[in-house]
């Protein structure tokens, strides 16, 4: 494995890290009852050399990331999870994120998170998240509960990066979480010069979702992309769009491809991957300890996907 700075919190992080939710959740989406197998996964990864696990309030996963970790000791393990908001109208938003935080605490074991986030804030929450969450997230911070506050984006509905750009600009967070991949490498442009400037730890999410891991589903997507005049006709096999990738580099895999892609990055602290199956898992480890893509390859990418930023890979 090889470890790098997160940033400016100076924590040594794995480049390589374990997502605990995506539309996996360590195949505890498709079957709740998979715990011991999750548990499996994460000490997969552990064993591997895997030292940040990222989790949240919402996976369902914490309690599993508590079984894998009981006995590994604490300080060699970056325990990421996240609040999900509480609704602007409720009574005691403030006291609802110290609550979560004990909870997580609870179900994953520990007495204190590495990183801890607000999950998922989108535009229409950003004054809310800004103002009365964000104290919240200090108290604790102070409080030693939480060693750095961070925030992930609503890549979904906000694939420009709106909130994480306002916020990086008023040095909001210690940590973001921010969707980058090779159909949407936006935030080259708006989100890693900031983080490079102010010193923010990245943690990078949406390396291959659906698109880059089903040929149907990027197959689909392309066509769309062309039909809807994005990307132009002669610019890509209707059949086989990335299959260039699988050509023209040694890489062996799309999702491969996919992740050297993101690792790479100039100012990418950690690639989260997730997954519930132990031969991706070994995969993806590799795949992101791998060289990056030759530069022609990389320059066809940004010829095609370059100038995209509203694709989420889904
Ligand atoms: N707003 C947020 O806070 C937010 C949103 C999204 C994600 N995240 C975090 O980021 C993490 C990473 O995102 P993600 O889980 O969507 O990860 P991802 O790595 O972009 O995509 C995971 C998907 O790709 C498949 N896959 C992974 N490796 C593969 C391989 N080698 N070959 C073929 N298919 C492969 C997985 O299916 P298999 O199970 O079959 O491998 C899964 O469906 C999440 O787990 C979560 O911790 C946070």
């Amino acid at each position: 494995m090889e470890y790098t700075a997160l940033g400016r919190t100076g924590i040594k992080v794995s480049v390589a890290g374990l997502g605990c939710g995506g539309p996996s959740r360590l195949g505890m989406r498709n079957d709740p009852q998979s715990a011991n197998h999750a548990v499996a996964l994460i000490k997969q990864a552990i064993d591997l050399g895997v030292n940040f696990l990222d989790t949240a309030q919402n996976y369902g996963t914490e309690a599993v990331v508590g079984k894998a970790i009981a006995g590994v000791p604490r300080d060699r393990l970056v325990l990421s999870t996240k609040k999900t908001l509480p609704g602007e109208d409720h009574a005691d938003a403030e006291g609802e994120v110290a609550k979560g935080l004990e909870q997580s605490l609870k179900l994953m074991g520990t007495d204190y998170v590495d990183v801890y986030h607000l999950h998922g804030v989108e535009p229409k929450d950003e004054e809310f998240a800004r103002n009365r969450l964000m104290p919240a997230m200090r108290r604790l911070k102070e409080q030693g509960k939480i060693r750095f506050i961070g925030v992930t984006e609503g890549f979904v509905v906000d694939s420009r990066h709106k909130v994480l750009q306002d916020g990086l600009t008023e040095d909001l967070w210690d940590v973001v979480m921010v969707g980058f991949s090779l159909l949407n490498p936006s935030a080259r442009k708006t989100v890693f010069p900031l983080t490079q400037a102010k010193g923010t730890g990245v943690l990078n999410m949406f390396a291959v979702r659906r698109a880059l891991s089903q040929p149907e589903r990027l197959k689909e997507m392309c066509a769309e992309l062309v039909a809807n005049g994005k990307i132009g006709k002669g610019a890509l096999d209707a059949e086989d769009p990335l299959g260039f990738l699988l050509k023209d580099t040694d890489a062996t895999t799309i999702p491969e491809a996919a992740y050297r892609f993101c690792r790479h990055e100039p100012g990418n602290h950690v690639v989260l991957f997730g997954t519930g199956n132990p031969d991706h898992l070994k995969e993806n480890v590799a795949a992101i300890l791998k060289p990056p893509l030759p530069p022609a390859a990389l320059a066809r990418l940004e010829s095609i996907f370059g100038k995209l930023d509203h694709l989420t890979g889904n």
